[in-house]
């Protein structure tokens, strides 16, 4: 089932709208981008998508059984070990499932997102790389079609970042999930999206999108030219509102 946005909006109390008139259609499987300046309203409307808000007008459709969510701080329960966090999560998910399939699920997982040896470890004694693989399992452990992400990366440093690009790539091919990905970093849009989607500011509204071919992912120059095309785009939005 695809994810449909049909002329959302979103004000908070009677203040000027935060999302206005926001068209998307995100298919089951792809992997979008969701680009846009801090403040636009990308949270919100991740939100909304996720039921944690309720637009102000307008229409969505999303899978009947919700969302997982994966947020910029790993969200870790710190008295548990990384194994117990997800775990936790597997019970959650499915109330009567037994210890013995949780344990056997949650060591898949670890495995998944290349952790297999630290599962007995707690959030403090993990770098904020690895935190972000727990969470990353934790999510997938809520086993829900509709992954939304909101800028899981952005307070990790460069390299582990790219690391974790490659990871995320692998998983979603290996899952099948489909994924919204928070983000305002232009270049880890193109990176990751299959389609990259610009949330322009004040109202926050898709203003532009643009699709990343196999011919972006293999070729390093073209990849580099999207980016700029894309940057000063999204540079044009900021100037727009800054006025
Ligand atoms: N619960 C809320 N009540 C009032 N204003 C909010 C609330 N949540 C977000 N906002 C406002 O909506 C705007 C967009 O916020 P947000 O969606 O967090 O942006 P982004 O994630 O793109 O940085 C901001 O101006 C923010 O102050
Ligand atoms: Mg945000």
């Amino acid at each position: 089932m695809p994810v449909v946005l049909e002329n959302l909006g979103k004000r908070f109390g009677d203040g000027a709208p935060v999302l206005d008139d926001v068209n998307a259609t995100i298919a089951k499987g792809e992997f979008v981008a969701l680009l846009g300046a801090s403040g636009c309203g990308k949270s919100t409307l991740l939100n909304i998508m996720a039921g944690l808000e309720h637009p102000t007008s307008g229409a969505l459709e999303v899978p009947s059984d919700g969302a997982a969510f994966m947020f910029q701080d790993s969200a870790l329960f710190p008295w548990l070990t990384a194994r117990g966090n997800i775990e936790l999560a597997l019970q959650l998910a499915d109330k009567s499932s037994t210890k013995a399939s949780r344990r056997a699920r949650a060591t898949e997982l670890l495995e998944l997102v290349h952790l297999g040896g630290a599962g007995d470890k707690r959030p403090h004694e993990l770098s904020g790389g690895m935190r972000q693989r727990v969470a990353l399992a934790r999510s997938l452990a809520q086993d829900r079609q509709l992954l939304l992400m909101d800028e899981p990366f952005a307070a990790l440093d460069a390299i582990t970042r790219d690391l974790l690009h490659d990871e995320l790539e692998r998983i979603w091919k290996e899952t099948g999930r489909t994924i919204v990905f928070v983000t305002h970093n232009v270049r880890e849009a193109v990176r990751l999206g299959q389609r990259v989607l610009l949330l322009s500011s004040r109202p926050g509204r898709v203003v532009a999108e643009w699709d990343v071919t196999e011919e972006h992912r293999t070729d390093a120059g073209r990849a580099g030219e999207l980016t700029g095309v894309i940057t000063r785009r999204l540079r044009e939005e900021i100037r727009r509102h800054a006025k």
